[in-house]
């Protein structure tokens, strides 16, 4: 059977790796800008003043630029580099249209250009994660059909007979996120920069987190399991540790995880029934989570010796260790009871954290150090003592973040339901507001440790992109004719 390591033999094909090179490059950019603009909102929060009292700096306007920078621009330039890549090389062949892939490159870089744009200015449709304004949500809807139409159609033409498993994740992704953000986003324009949500309500409330939920889910996690599926396996030199439970988890998932949206509206208006289903699907959904983390994590077995010398592993193993935290943390969360303790204050925000720097930022760079000098190549990248730093910069600021916020939100909490013998309340807002100041300080340092590793990375890409070594044996074969 074929596995990522690719034991059946690579007829001479030309893949298209120029379109995979720049959403490469792109996904070292955003993380940089993204990370940044996550920096300046966590000082904003401890010294609102940072705002300079300019509208378009407010945090009400940066923080959906974070969100959006960081998820879509970095995260979504990663996944279509990866996605483009692993397709050619687990279904020999070359990617179906190149005029289709570099459609896809630059409609989803005007996408991120105008969010940019938009965002500061305050044009928002004000639905989380779904910020962007009609004309924006319809570009996004072309380049998806074109992305889908290249992946497919790769996949179709395909001159192995099996499907590789990475690509079944990308494909749930893919279809996933064209049915989300279409149901999601439809609405009433009633100029070029506004729009009205055409549900309301509860409705407007379930429909939003049916979207944000699997946002996450197929998205932050699916995407990015097929992005592990190929390239931990590559990186240690072993095969899968287990392909059954590799399809066997991802039905799983993909079917779980569309059920389990309502955790975000408990004690809402929402049915009680709907959220309690919310709740158990959650809970169920720890199961799946966790096989894909121990397939992941036991692919190592026998190799376990190369995490001494290796970073980009260990940035790898890291990942599926936080996927492993953050996923046991989820369903914990789901449980109505740990809920009511949980929402609004900032062990979500830790939480969040522990799902998007330790699981989706470190996969990515992971992925990213390892496909990159192939991508230009070399034999590796222009210097592995630079990833190590990287390595343990990073991991003492997602620590430092993770349990800043943790304790903070905990904190929170409690302060909030603590209540007197008289039945008045023991703290005031402001009283729990200032005892956190000392988490957010702590959280700003760890935000700044992660910035200062995509900084290095940054530098380490153009050192290995620009290197005068002599490329590695990868002869150019011509484009077969048409
Ligand atoms: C240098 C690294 C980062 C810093 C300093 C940072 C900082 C922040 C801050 C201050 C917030 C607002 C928290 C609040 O409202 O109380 C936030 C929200 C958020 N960030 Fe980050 N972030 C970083 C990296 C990332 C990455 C890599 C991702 C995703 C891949 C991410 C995804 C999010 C999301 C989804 C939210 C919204 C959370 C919610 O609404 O509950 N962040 N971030
Ligand atoms: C088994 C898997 C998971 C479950 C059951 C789960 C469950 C939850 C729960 C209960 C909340 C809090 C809702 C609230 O009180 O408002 C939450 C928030 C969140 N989770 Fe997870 N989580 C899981 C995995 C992940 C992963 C892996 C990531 C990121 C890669 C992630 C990203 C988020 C985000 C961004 C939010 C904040 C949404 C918002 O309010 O803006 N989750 N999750």
């Amino acid at each position: 059977m074929q596995t990522a390591l690719n034991p059946v033999k690579e007829p001479p094909v030309a893949y298209n790796d120029i379109i995979v090179r720049r959403f490469a490059f792109m996904t070292v950019i955003w993380g940089v800008v993204g990370m940044l603009v996550g920096v300046v909102i966590a000082a904003e929060l401890i010294w609102p003043t940072l705002n300079f009292d300019l509208p378009y700096l407010s945090y009400g306007r940066l923080r959906p630029l974070h969100t959006n920078a960081v998820i879509f621009a970095f995260g979504g330039s990663a996944l279509f580099a990866s996605s483009y890549h692993i397709v050619q090389r687990t279904c020999h062949v070359r990617l179906i249209s190149d005029k289709l892939a570099n459609f896809t490159f630059w409609g989803w870089q005007l996408v991120i250009v105008l969010a940019a744009i938009t965002l500061p200015l305050g044009i928002t449709q004000g639905k989380e994660y779904a910020e962007l304004e009609w004309p924006i949500d319809l570009l996004i809807t072309v380049v998806w059909v074109a992305y889908a139409v290249v992946f497919f159609g790769t996949l179709a033409i395909r001159k192995v007979k099996h499907i590789y498993v990475a690509n079944w994740f990308f494909a749930a992704y893919i279809i996933t996120i064209a049915v989300l953000h279409i149901v999601n986003n439809l609405a009433l324009p009633v100029s070029l920069t506004k729009s009205y949500d055409i549900y309301s309500g509860v409705v407007d409330a379930m429909v939003e987190w049916w979207y944000g939920h699997n946002a996450v889910g197929f998205f932050l996690t699916a995407a990015f399991l097929g992005m592990m599926y190929y390239f931990v396996p590559k990186q240690a030199g072993r095969p899968i540790y287990s392909y059954r439970l590799s399809i066997v988890h991802f039905w799983a998932l993909i079917s779980i995880y569309m059920w389990a949206g309502p955790h975000h509206l408990h004690y809402t208006s929402l049915p009680d029934w709907v959220q309690s289903l919310g709740m158990v699907f959650s809970i169920m959904l720890l199961a799946p989570s966790w096989g894909g983390m121990i397939n992941g994590i036991m692919t190592l077995s026998g190799a376990w010796y190369k995490l001494r010398t290796d970073p980009i592993l260990k940035f790898m193993i890291v990942a599926l260790s936080f996927y492993g935290m953050s996923t046991f943390e989820g369903p914990m969360m789901s449980i109505k009871t740990v809920n009511a303790l949980s929402h609004d204050t900032d062990w979500t925000i830790g939480h969040v954290h522990s799902g998007a720097i330790g699981w989706v930022a470190f996969m990515t760079i992971g992925s990213m150090y390892s496909l990159i000098p192939k991508l230009w190549g070399r034999r590796e990248m222009w210097s592995i003592r630079l990833i190590d730093v990287h390595f343990w910069i990073a991991t003492i600021g997602v620590v430092l973040y993770v349990t800043a916020m943790w304790i903070a939100g905990v904190m929170q909490g409690l302060m909030w339901r603590a209540t007197n013998a008289d039945g008045t309340l023991t703290y005031t807002f402001v009283e729990s507001l200032k005892a956190t100041y000392p988490y957010y300080m702590v959280r700003l340092a760890g935000g700044v440790l992660v910035l200062i590793g995509m900084f290095l990375m940054l530098y380490n890409v153009v050192k290995t992109i620009t290197a005068t070594e002599p490329r590695l044996d990868v002869a150019p074969v011509p484009v077969p004719a048409a």
